[in-house]
Parts: structure tokens; sequence; C-alpha cells
């Protein structure tokens, strides 16, 4: 597998932190320190009220601004969700969708993930999809059968041609804020065999240019390692993204 046919896509999913006033003084500190790294995407996926701030203090950088979450009905009765349009519509490029939080504490299942990573894709959004397994699963020896299945139907009816804004976050659940990192050998395991569903569902073109983040405590002292293995193409990182150092030295990791 040939890396140099995709983007390596350093993302920052920053959960439910920062104000607006936080963002904008982050991004302005963030900028000159990742100024001229091009040799990654730079994504902060942020909180709904931080999105106009960032994008405002992003504008002129190498900085992309994500949400965290999409809602997959164009508009209506949906208290307290937002649609994709919305989203694009502030500037947002990114979006998350399927973090293993949003399917622990608030019900999303592998087909509603599908819904939302469709809906962002008609409105142009690239989307960062979730998957990962949890330790029970792991424990089990059925990591790879859920990782796959997950994948599977997050991809339902997306096109060939639609892939090239898809991206795919492994986060082993076990790993995620815990401090407890995959080993590389066990990221890049997982890693591979995400390709290797995209490869079966689309063939051997577009699964080589497909982006494959890893994302779990992924952190300044690890992200070399983790990203040097072959299906690693860039994380997906929480705590760490909070701090513009942290951030920094992952970003000049990846390049
Ligand atoms: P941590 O980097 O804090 O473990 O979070 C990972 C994550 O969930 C990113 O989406």
């Amino acid at each position: 597998m040939d890396k140099s046919k995709r983007t390596a896509v350093i993302a920052g999913n920053w959960k439910m932190n920062m104000t607006p006033a936080q963002t904008e003084a982050f991004i302005k500190e963030l900028a000159p320190m990742v100024a001229g790294l091009d040799g990654c995407s730079i994504v902060l996926c942020v909180p709904f009220v931080d999105i106009a701030t960032a994008v405002k203090a992003a504008e002129g950088t190498n900085i992309h601004v994500g949400a965290e979450n999409v809602h997959f009905a164009e508009k209506g009765a949906y208290t307290g969700e937002v649609s994709a349009e919305m989203l694009t519509s502030v500037g947002t490029e990114y979006v998350i969708v399927g973090h293993s939080e949003r399917r622990q504490y608030f019900g999303e299942t592998d087909v509603t993930v599908n819904q939302r990573l469709t809906a962002a894709l008609k409105a142009g959004l690239k989307v960062i999809v979730c998957v990962g397994e949890t330790l029970t699963e792991r424990e089990q020896g059925v990591t790879l059968e859920t990782v796959s299945r997950q994948t599977k139907v997050a991809l339902m009816g997306v096109t060939a041609d639609e892939m090239k804004n898809v991206i795919i976050a492994y986060e082993p659940v076990w790993a995620i804020g815990t401090g407890r990192t995959a080993t590389a050998e066990q990221a890049e395991e997982v890693c591979a065999d995400i390709r290797g569903v995209v490869c079966s569902l689309y063939g051997k073109e577009v699964a080589e240019a497909t982006t494959v983040q890893y994302g779990g405590s992924m952190n300044a002292k690890n992200a070399e390692e983790l990203l040097s293995m072959k299906n690693i193409d860039g994380g997906l990182i929480g705590g760490a993204s909070l701090k513009t150092a942290d951030f920094t030295v992952i970003v000049k990791a990846a390049q």
C-alpha cells in the first residue's frame, strides 16, 4: 500500500470543551505554530457554538474547521439538532459522525451513523466516520468483525466517487480518554482490516486513496510511532488537541 496516494489528516476533536473566546485565542496561538506544515490536512472539530468563531479565526491559515456531529434530516422537528446545510452555511468543511461517545450516550446506531454520513456527503462536507470496538468486544475476539460491520453499514449507499470525502477513524473505545493507547501493531492491524473492507466494497484504487486515522489517547509522545505504520494516515485527537504545543507536535509527526 502506497501512503503517498492519500492525504494525512490530523484532526482535533474538542468534544464539550472551549468557549468561543477560548476558541479564538487557541487558533490565534496555533496558527503560527503550524504555518507551512502542509504535509497533512489540519482540522479542528469544535462544538457547534464555536464554529463561526473558529472559521473566522482560521481564515488565511492552513487550519480547517469541522463539527462534531450532524443530523440526517434537511430540516424539521428535531429539537437540539443541527443540519448539514446549517454547518456548511457557516463555513464548516468537516464533520465527525459515529463517535463512540455518541453511540454510547446518545443512542447512535450503525444505521443512524450511515444516515448522518450520507446527509453530510450530500451537503459537500468531508466526513470523519468513527468505528471501534469496546473492551468486551476485544476480549471476546470480535474486534475485526465489529469494526468491519460498523464500516460496512456506515458506508451503505455511498458511491466510489463520494469516498474521496470520507475519512475513517479507528478509535478503540477502551483507548479513548483512558491514557491507554492501542499499540502501533494493534492499531495497524485494524486499520489494515478497514482498508480491506473498503477494498472489498470499492476496489483497490479507492482503498489505497482512503485516509484511515487512528484515535484514542494519541499524544505528543506516541504519535510518531502510530503514524509511521503503513495503514495509519492520520489521527483523531481528543485531549491532546486542547493544547497547542501537543497538537503541533502531532502535526509535525505527520509531515
Ligand atoms: P483522547 O485522545 O482524549 O483519548 O480522545 C480520542 C477521541 O475520542 C477523539 O475522537
